[in-house]
Parts: C-alpha cells; sequence; structure tokens
C-alpha cells in the first residue's frame, strides 16, 4: 500500500473532516470530489504533514511532493532555478541540482525554457515549472491540489495527458483534488466523494479504462459515462 488513512478526522472553529478512512495502490490515481469547503485541501496538508489532524492516523512510506494551485514560482529566478531550489534547500551541489532539474523539466517537456524567468512563461507553462520542482526529488507520491484550475480547457487537457505519461512511466501515484469532473474522469482509478459537515467519504467510485488512457479516449462512450456517473454522484452530494 502506498497510502493508508485511518479515521482521520479535523476540527477548526467547526468540525471539517470526519472518520477519513482510504488506502492506494503504489501508481494509482486517487481523487477527490466534494463542494468548497469540504476539507479537501485541509485532507492534503495532513497527509502532507503541514497540518495535524485531531483525531485518527495515516501511514505511508511514499516521498511525497506537493503541488498547489499557484505555480508559486520565484520571478527573480530562472525556471531551471525554481526547479532546483528543492534540492539546493537540501544542499546538494550545483552541478547536481542542475542536472536534475535540466531531467527534470524535460519531463515535463520544458527543457527549452529552462532559462527563462516566470514572467516569460505562459500560465500552463508556469504549471509544468511547478509540476517539474515536484518531480526534482523523484516522488512516489504526488499530492495535488487543484494545480490546473486557473488555466484555459485545453491547456488543461493537455496537462491532464502529460500527467498521465508521467505516471505511467515513473510509476508515481497521485492524489488530485478537482472540481473538473471530466478531469477527474479522465486521469483516476478511483474517485471519493466527500460531503455533508463535517465531510465523510460519501461515494467511492472505480474507473477503469484501459490503459494506457490517451486523447481519444475522451470522445468514447464509456468515457462519457464515466462523467455521468461521476455527475450523479455529485448532484446527490449534500454541502459542507
Ligand atoms: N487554518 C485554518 N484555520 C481555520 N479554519 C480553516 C483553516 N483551514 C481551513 N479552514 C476551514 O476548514 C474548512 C475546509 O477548508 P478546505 O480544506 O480549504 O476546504 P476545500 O479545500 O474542500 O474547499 C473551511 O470551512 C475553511 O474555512
Ligand atoms: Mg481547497
Amino acid at each position: 500500500m502506498l497510502l493508508q488513512t485511518n479515521g482521520i478526522s479535523k476540527k477548526f472553529d467547526r468540525p471539517v473532516l470526519n472518520d477519513i478512512s482510504f488506502s492506494m495502490k503504489a501508481g494509482s490515481i486517487l481523487s477527490f470530489l466534494g463542494p468548497s469547503g469540504c476539507g479537501k485541501s485541509t485532507l492534503l496538508r495532513i497527509i502532507a504533514g503541514l497540518e495535524k489532524q485531531d483525531h485518527g492516523s495515516f501511514s505511508t512510506k511514499a516521498n511525497l511532493s506537493f503541488v498547489f494551485q499557484d505555480p508559486l514560482l520565484l520571478s527573480w529566478r530562472t525556471a531551471l532555478d525554481n526547479v532546483a531550489l528543492p534540492l539546493e534547500i537540501q544542499k546538494f551541489p550545483r552541478d547536481e541540482r542542475n542536472h536534475k532539474a535540466l531531467n527534470s523539466l524535460e519531463w515535463v517537456g520544458l527543457k527549452d525554457a529552462a532559462h527563462l524567468h516566470p514572467d516569460a512563461l505562459s500560465g500552463g507553462m508556469k504549471m509544468r515549472v511547478s509540476l517539474a520542482r515536484a518531480l526534482i526529488t523523484n516522488p512516489d507520491l504526488l499530492l495535488l491540489d487543484e494545480p490546473f484550475a486557473a488555466l484555459d480547457e485545453l491547456t488543461r487537457s493537455y496537462l491532464n495527458e502529460e500527467l498521465l505519461k508521467l505516471k505511467e512511466q515513473h510509476n508515481i501515484g497521485m492524489i488530485l483534488v478537482t472540481h473538473n469532473i471530466f478531469e477527474a474522469a479522465f486521469l483516476s482509478d478511483r474517485v471519493l466523494v466527500l460531503g455533508g459537515a463535517p465531510a465523510q467519504i460519501t461515494k467511492d467510485l472505480t474507473i477503469s479504462f484501459k490503459s494506457p488512457r490517451t486523447a481519444q479516449l475522451r470522445s468514447t462512450a464509456e468515457f462519457a459515462e464515466a462523467v455521468g456517473k461521476l455527475q450523479s454522484a455529485l448532484r446527490g452530494t449534500i454541502q459542507c
């Protein structure tokens, strides 16, 4: 098991998460869908160790990386130096971290943009730099909190396809928080729907298409069916 959570609960000024238990296999993609304020980001932050749960536990041997909705790039650094930052903090020698950063940029198709500053990059390119920065530590679990929400539909679709390739080439497991049911259907092996106040897992849906999934999948009847299934699962969800 890549990750197992047991009865995670969390309260701020009100109870937010109640008894969240799930497990996921290495190299699989698990998505969380649910209304705003349901505690999706809080759950990811707990798994990343950025927040402490009140009850429950989780266990993982995974090397984790976090990708936020905002690319959070440092404007005065080149793409290469932004990607290399996690290794700079860990005091890797310059040659080694630059080599790994270039590799990581190549994974996301941005090797040629290594010398550019964030100002010179499009929204989609910035997100890919942010992804490359998360990949530089060789994670086997990526936590993605609405990573493509700010991008246009075409760029989002393209990056979804890139993400799947990365997953397949490097066997990276992912937990994805998204509001987009097309994205969830395209990427996920399994979708957990959160709902209620405090939020619980209200639906647990498996999505199985034959792999590799490619762009053509989106125009098939089985894809439309999966989207429909997610749509009705969300429609029945209680507000948080
Ligand atoms: N650090 C915090 N302090 C107080 N309340 C918080 C904090 N983080 C999140 N919350 C509250 O917890 C609830 C869930 O937030 P969040 O996890 O961001 O939901 P989601 O990502 O599903 O939209 C919201 O009501 C939010 O206001
Ligand atoms: Mg959130």
